[in-house]
Formats: C-alpha cells, structure tokens, sequence
C-alpha cells in the first residue's frame, strides 16, 4: 500500500528494456446500464482479452441480486454495505479500504480516477463518504455495466461513473484527475511502465496516486490458479522495490509504503478457515471465482504463507 505525489516534472516515457523479472505492494434487478467502451482502434490485446474473460462469469449482477434477495435484502432499498460480500475483491476487503483512503486527503470538490475497478465499492464508499466524483475504469465489461448498475441501486449514480478501457490506453485528459486509486488491478498488466506513466498523465501536477496491490514476494513464483490468473502467462507481477524504482523513475515523489503483507496473510487465514468450516456464503468472493474458488482461495492463502505474494 502506498501513496506518492506527480511531481512537477514529467518523465518522457520509454518502453522497458533489459531483463525485468515479472513477479508482486500491500506492502487495498434489471438490464445492464449503457456503459462507453473505449480501447484503441477498439481492439483488445492478447493479455486483456484473456484477463476480461478470466473474471467474466455468467450474468453476474443478476446472481448478485439473486443472492441479495435470498438473503433477504429489499432490492428497492439497497444500500452500499449490502453490497460488501462481493463489492470489494481484494485482501482485506474494506479495511484494506479504509487504510488507503487516509493516504488520500479526499474533499468533495476532487475528481478522482479508480483504475480497474471491478464492481466499483471503492469507488462508491470514496464518493459517498468524501462526496468526491469517482470514475472507474475497468477492462471487463461485465464488471462495469454491475458496477453501474449497483450504483443506481444505491443511490450514487450521480457521484460515479464507470467506463470499459485498458488502463494502458485510459480515455482521459492530460491531468484530468486530483487523485488515482487503484486496487489489485496490476497484477495482469504486464507493461508497468506504460501503466504508471499513464496515470502520471492523467494525474493534475501535484496530484496523488495511491494504491494497494500484490506483488512478487521473495517466496518463488506464485500457486495458480491465483485470483487474478489461472495460469502463470496472464499473471505479471512486479517485487516491491522494482516497482518503487519504476515510480520514481516515472518522476512520482514517495510518501508512504507500507507493507501488509502479514495483515492480509492473517486476514485470508480467517477467511478460508470459515469457508472450510461453512462452505460458501449466499455471496462472497466465490461468486466472482466460480466453481474454482475454493481451490483458488487455497492457493492464494499458500501464496501468501510461503511469502510468494507480498
Ligand atoms: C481483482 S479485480 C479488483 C477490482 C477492484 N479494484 C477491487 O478491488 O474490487 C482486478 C480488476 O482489474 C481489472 N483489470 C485488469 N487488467 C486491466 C487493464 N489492463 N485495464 C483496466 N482494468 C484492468 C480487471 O478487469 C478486474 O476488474
């Protein structure tokens, strides 16, 4: 997890050369909402055809709603917490959240950028607890039209905006976001340094980028599946000072790098020892997962126990 400041000089970007070994910082009903799609020449690469495909599965904001009502939540009166079982699929889930959002000084006249942002519950609890504008980007389409369409739910549909494109490519203005966030969402991008350059561009002068990620640990290479990947060639984590390294030569100035990585083993810990016990919740990371996730779950734990992840 860390937080670091665009400083004022930008870097001229250039495309990584020598021999830079991908391996993981924790160190955070109805029909689908219209929602833009932008990718260059519209066309996807190889890599982020294979990811959009890794996390789609099935309708899946009918099945969240499905479970939501079988759990005997109103569907007219939704709110932001009913969403938490599934809304924020990352290690820690809102506590991991919450630890970012203090890196952020947030006020309600910011615009803020949540790149990969999956269902968008960081994004709404930024938007409902600073009254900030959050837009999220995400690859998966299925992620942004439930992302949309929870947020009407909600009530926050005038506070956020979600649209489909590759963080690689973002559809945005030069210095047109106050803040960046992102959250797991590197893992399956392998060309870092376009990544953070990009948010660099879209990041005011001065501006700050958090985040909250996993990254190669000193272990070895990961157990797949992992969450992010069921095989080793969609999976391209980075280690923590490499990455640290990256940002400051993009020209970002650090200001805060905390390792959690033995908050987020103990976390899982938990998690998986209830899942054994009680099998599956009516919603939860299972329902993103599909029929793997238990053997997935398993395999991030070890992952984390064996300081693969970090
Ligand atoms: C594990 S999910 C995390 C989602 C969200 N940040 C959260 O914490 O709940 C990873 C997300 O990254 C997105 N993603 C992966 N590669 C991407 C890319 N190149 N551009 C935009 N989003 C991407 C995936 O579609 C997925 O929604």
């Amino acid at each position: 997890m860390g937080a670091c400041y665009r400083s004022e000089s930008i870097t001229a970007l250039s495309s990584l050369g020598g021999d830079i070994r991908w391996l993981s910082v924790t160190s955070v009903l109805g029909g689908a909402l219209p929602v833009s799609r932008f990718f260059t020449g519209g066309i996807m690469s190889e890599i982020e055809s294979s990811t959009e495909a890794h996390y789609t599965r099935g309708d899946l904001g009918q099945s969240i709603l499905t479970a939501l009502k079988r759990m005997g939540k109103d569907l007219d009166a939704l709110k932001p917490e009913d969403l938490a079982p599934v809304d924020e699929f990352h290690i820690r889930g809102r506590e991991a959240t919450l630890e970012l959002a203090a890196l952020c000084h947030l006020n309600s006249g910011q615009r803020v950028l949540d790149v990969g942002c999956g269902l968008g519950g960081s994004a709404r609890y930024l938007a409902a607890t600073f009254g900030c504008r959050v837009t999220g980007l995400d690859l998966t389409k299925a992620y942004v039209e439930t992302a949309a369409m929870l947020s009407e739910r909600v009530g926050l549909a005038e506070k956020v905006e979600f649209h489909q494109g590759s963080a690689l490519d973002m559809p945005f203005a030069d210095g047109a976001f106050d803040l960046v966030w992102t959250e797991h969402a590197q893992m399956n991008i392998a060309d870092k340094r376009r990544l953070y350059g990009e948010i660099f561009r879209v990041l005011k002068p001065g501006g700050r980028f958090v985040f909250h990620d996993i990254l190669q640990g000193a272990g070895g290479e990961p157990h797949f599946p992992a969450p992010w990947a069921k095989v080793p060639s969609y999976s391209a984590l980075i280690a923590p000072g490499d990455l640290r390294a990256l940002l400051e030569s993009l020209g970002y100035s650090v200001q805060a790098w905390q390792d959690k990585t033995a908050a987020g083993r103990e976390w899982f810990q938990a998690r998986v020892a209830v899942l054994r016990e009680k099998g599956p919740p009516l919603l939860g990371f299972h329902t993103l997962l599909g029929a793997d996730a238990m053997r997935i779950l398993e395999n991030n734990l070890r992952n984390l126990q064996e300081n693969r992840i970090a």
